[in-house]
């Protein structure tokens, strides 16, 4: 069911709760992929009822960013949630979602002037803002989130936390193609000479992985080895490669603690990003 009003879902949200019905949200952008139909599969699994929002957010892009063209496709993403499992599609349009004199804002400090909110100024504030309101209006038991946007599952998480917000956060792993690039609607952007290029992302990381695993401990040797990659390729350009903690995204001077490795790349004028999170405690069991 497709719905557009935020008074009609809350409706329906209270009919449910008054069944006693669980409810779960997948907050999206639209122009859904595998990425996207994995998290609507656990949600169904794990709730009674599941709601997936489709509203490309304009107060998480920057002026010179791709929220004019970033891709939609409402009706092929109607389908994929029902053939998924999810009861309702929540597809409001900007002026149902922003007051023209909005004054309040949401901000999370520290972990988010760094990687993608560094690049990115007020990226951040824009998400923690929409999803804060999704989570006011749908007010889910859980919320899905992929890995592949590690950062904002970090600020996430530490929103919920700090404002005592009652929703459990749940993080489902990164779907990847075939041959490794990480699923995003931003690929459709790519030529097929620039698909191809961007393989560098996962190859890289797989790199410094295979590294990790051996017992290499130096956080600059660990970026070197992807920096080297990455720049090997002529389509590739660098915007962040960085090995941080992966709680506070705070930069770390030896790794014998869990980390995250993050990068944004441009290939050609499309930005991608992709990381991996290397568990020390696993790692020292084996
Ligand atoms: O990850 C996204 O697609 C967006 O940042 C989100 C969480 C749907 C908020 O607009």
């Amino acid at each position: 069911m497709l719905i557009k009003e935020i008074n009609e879902i809350r409706k329906v949200i209270k009919e449910w709760k008054k069944e006693g019905l669980t409810v779960g949200y997948v907050p999206t952008m639209g122009f859904l992929h595998e990425g996207h139909k994995s998290l609507i599969k656990r949600a169904v699994k794990e709730n009674d009822r599941v709601i997936v929002s489709v509203f490309v957010n304009p107060t998480q892009f920057g002026p010179n960013e791709d929220y004019d063209s970033y891709p939609r496709d409402i009706n092929k993403d109607l389908k994929l949630c029902e053939k998924t499992g999810a009861n309702i599609v929540f597809n409001p349009n900007p002026d149902e979602m922003y007051f023209d004199n909005r004054s309040t804002t949401v901000s999370v400090s520290g972990l988010t002037n760094v990687l993608c909110g560094l690049k990115r100024p007020g990226h951040f504030d824009g998400v923690c803002l929409v999803v804060s309101k999704f989570f006011n209006i749908i007010t889910p038991d859980r919320a899905y989130f992929g890995q592949k946007d590690a950062q904002q599952v970090a600020v996430i998480k530490r929103m919920v936390r700090d404002l005592s917000i009652d929703i459990e956060i749940v993080t489902c792993p990164i779907i990847r193609e075939e041959d490794g690039l990480a699923k995003s609607s931003r690929n459709t952007y790519l030529s097929e000479e620039e698909r191809k290029a961007a393989l560098i992302l996962s190859k890289s990381l797989l790199k410094a992985k295979e590294k990790l695993e051996k017992g290499e401990r130096n956080p600059q040797i660990v970026k070197s080895i992807i920096k080297d990659l990455i720049n090997s390729e002529p389509l590739a350009k660098i915007d962040y490669v960085e090995l941080v903690d992966d709680d506070s995204l705070e930069n770390i001077e030896y790794i014998d603690k869990n980390i995250l490795i993050a990068i944004a790349v441009y290939i050609g004028k499309t930005r991608l990003i992709d990381n991996f999170t290397f568990n020390i405690k696993k790692r020292m069991v084996f």
